[in-house]
């Protein structure tokens, strides 16, 4: 019997050391072999977070990857080469200097109503606050060339969500009378589309979310009667949508239940 060749690990590094993961293994569950690792600082008082939900729902997993900020590492695959650092923490994500405001403000940092006076040390308390505040630096590099401009999807039907409910309706759909176009979008890399071939009107987007969902009163307002929707891609794909559907079908079920 021929035995099946495993591909190679994938290796990159992390915080400076070097690290692997199989192939189809999430940055995430490579990292946590071990242990479920800490990954950044909550925002304020930089305690430390880990990830929660497994599922691209929560902000416990944000990493920087070759200098691209807050990537979710239960959604990312790593590549071979890939340096992914932890962030929002110095020196390191376990020995935060910053913490020391967890310590100095046990009950509260007011942040809005304090750091203001006395006035010449404005500037240096934005510079605090605003360290204290955000999440990630800005990209190591600037995009070389303009954000691509969204490309256009025209169709009768839009289905968000490929699970099991999404899937089986893409596919009725697209088999219907007329043989509509219908576009599902997914935003896992995998559907509950199965095996068997796929209608040719029915097209897929993985990885891919929606981001604007327009209100009711805007629904048959865009060009001829249909609705315009916004979706973006994942760093895989890259990108984003421009979508315009006559009817849109929601299969987003509830939220999985959560990893920890
Ligand atoms: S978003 Fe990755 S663990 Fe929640």
């Amino acid at each position: 019997m021929a035995r099946r060749r495993l591909a190679p690990p994938v290796r990159f590094t992390f915080d400076g050391l070097y690290s692997s993961a199989l192939p189809d293994e999430t940055l995430l569950q490579a990292l946590s072999r071990r242990r479920v690792p800490t990954l950044t600082r909550s925002i304020k008082y930089h305690r430390p977070r880990g990830p929660l939900c497994g599922t691209g729902q929560c902000a416990g997993c944000l990493v920087r990857v070759n200098g691209t900020p807050n990537v979710r590492a239960c959604q990312t695959y790593p590549k071979e080469g890939d340096h992914v650092r932890t962030e929002n923490a110095w020196p390191s994500v376990r020995l935060d200097l910053f913490a020391v405001f967890d310590r100095l403000f046990p009950r509260h940092l007011d942040t809005l109503h304090g750091f203001r006076r006395p006035l010449f040390l404005r500037p240096t308390y934005h510079a605090v606050v605003r360290r204290l505040a955000g999440t990630g630096r800005l990209p190591d590099d600037p995009p070389a060339a303009p954000p691509k401009s969204p490309e256009r999807r025209e169709c009768t039907y839009l289905v968000v969500g490929g699970g099991k409910a999404g899937a089986r309706a893409a596919r009725a759909l697209a088999s219907s009378k007329g043989a509509p176009k219908v576009l599902l979008l997914e935003r896992r890399r995998e559907t509950s589309l199965g095996k068997s071939p796929i209608p040719p009107n029915l097209r897929v987007e993985r990885g891919t979310s929606l981001a604007f969902l327009p209100p009711p009163r805007l629904s048959g307002a865009g060009e001829g009667g249909k609705v315009p929707f916004v979706a973006v891609a994942s760093r895989e794909t890259g990108g984003a949508f421009d979508i315009r559907a006559s009817r849109v079908l929601l299969a987003t079920g509830a939220y999985d239940s959560f990893l920890v």
